[in-house]
């Protein structure tokens, strides 16, 4: 049991659009008041797949964190970093691999997927292979509970429940585990520990999880206890293993609908974006570029929504009595396409406007993005290092 943590990384390919914003960016914000969250930039993630112009990589890194910042991502809750300003990821990647077997990460739909999506890449490569475990190590390094990502991403939270579960069966083992757990036990006090251990023992014989969870309490509720002693009791509830890596949960994000400026899912790749920092100029000249239901040639021609891309945005943007209007006004030839797309235009400027506002002073002072990325940086590698030291241990690797 280990207490509720967030974790969720981003690779930076490019500038983020509305897509990003409703699809991601928005439920990070909310998150980050609810539990303690980590946000990443995955930039060797990105490297599994653009190592050969690492420059889109370059270019993106920076502009990113301004996006997040400007979206509502607030360093002060959060904390931010760079994946590659955190080096004990590869290290726990590496020592990973070791007992990780191949058919495993062969198995995960995306290594298929991608190679095939991605043709024009060479995608045969050790690295992109083990895209995953890079993944599960982002993961298990921080003991995040929980991961917010997208529907392609959940085998590879699977994944990492199932590595971590692998771990903790095979250097769980601590010698001496039972005695250091019975030691810590007593140190709940007379009453506490004897209701503790029947506790245990019930779940053990019948596997009452309503005893599990009278366990916990005591342990949540026990002042005198340090976390070490916790950690283990924790474990010891459960079974006899130590549990060093702890298996997080998929936390599902809906598929984001936010429809492009052409009809399909908004998306760098088909040139169909807002930027979330574009200029209300440029928003209104996109949306006023936008094509329209192709039946409806002449202002006096009746439409239908159904066959428009713009109605799509009316669903995203605006309410019903608006909506109302644009159902109305033209199926009739009421309203003109231009007239139609005046509230998206608005909805869209006002969604965007606080994000610009905020963006500001990082777009003037490049350091203060700098000094927040490093500061989260120097937080991660402390949290890094609390798991690396313990996996290190179990490893054999603290030669004295
Ligand atoms: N693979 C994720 C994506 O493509 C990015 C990512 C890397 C990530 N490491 C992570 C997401 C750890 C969640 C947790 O979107
Ligand atoms: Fe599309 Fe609106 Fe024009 Fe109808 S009036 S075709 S919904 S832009």
């Amino acid at each position: 049991m280990f207490s509720e943590r967030v974790l969720s990384g981003m690779r930076p390919t490019g500038l983020l659009h509305l897509g990003h914003y409703h699809g991601v960016l928005k439920n990070w914000v909310q998150l980050q008041n609810e539990m303690p969250c980590l946000f990443f930039v995955a930039d060797w993630h990105a490297l599994t797949t653009h190592y050969e112009s690492p420059e889109v990589i370059e270019a993106s890194v920076w502009d990113m964190v301004v996006d997040w910042l400007a979206a509502g991502v607030d360093p002060e809750k959060a904390t931010v970093f760079i994946q590659s300003r955190v080096p004990a990821h590869a290290e726990l990647h590496l020592l990973l691999s070791m007992s990780t077997p191949l058919g495993w990460l062969e198995r995960v739909p995306t290594y298929k997927d991608q190679q095939e999506k991605l043709k024009e890449k060479d995608l045969a490569t050790y690295g992109f292979l083990g895209y995953p475990l890079l993944q599960a190590a982002d993961i298990l390094i921080y003991r995040a509970t929980q991961v917010p990502v997208g529907e392609d991403q959940i085998p590879h939270v699977e994944m990492t429940r199932e590595i971590a579960r692998r771990f903790n069966n095979m250097y769980g083992r601590e010698p001496g585990f039972e005695e250091k757990a019975i030691e810590s036990a007593k140190k709940l006090g007379g009453k506490n520990a004897k209701l503790f251990m029947e506790l245990r023992k019930s779940f053990q014989e019948t596997g009452d999880v309503s005893a599990i969870d009278k366990g916990r309490e005591i342990l949540a509720g026990a002042g005198s206890l340090g976390a070490a002693d916790k950690d283990r009791l924790f474990s010891y509830l459960e079974g006899g293993r130590k549990l060093i890596l702890s298996e997080p949960k998929a936390m599902l994000t809906a598929a984001s609908k936010m429809p492009g400026l052409d009809g399909q899912k908004m998306s760098k790749s088909y040139q169909n974006t807002i930027s979330l920092r574009e200029t209300p100029d440029n928003i209104a000249q996109k949306i006023k570029k936008m094509p329209t239901d192709p039946q409806r040639v002449r202002r006096t021609d009746p439409g239908n929504p159904d066959k428009c891309p713009v109605w799509q945005l009316h669903e995203v943007y605006t309410d019903e009595k608006t909506k109302a209007w644009v159902q109305e006004g033209c199926r009739s030839a009421g309203i003109g396409c231009l007239q139609c797309k005046d509230p998206i235009i608005e909805s869209i400027v006002t969604e965007l406007s606080p994000m610009r506002e905020r963006a500001k002073p990082f777009e003037e002072d490049p350091t203060l993005v700098r000094k927040i990325v490093a500061q989260g940086c120097e937080k991660a590698r402390a949290m890094a290092e609390d798991t690396m030291k313990e996996v290190r241990g179990v490893m054999g690797l603290n030669y004295k």
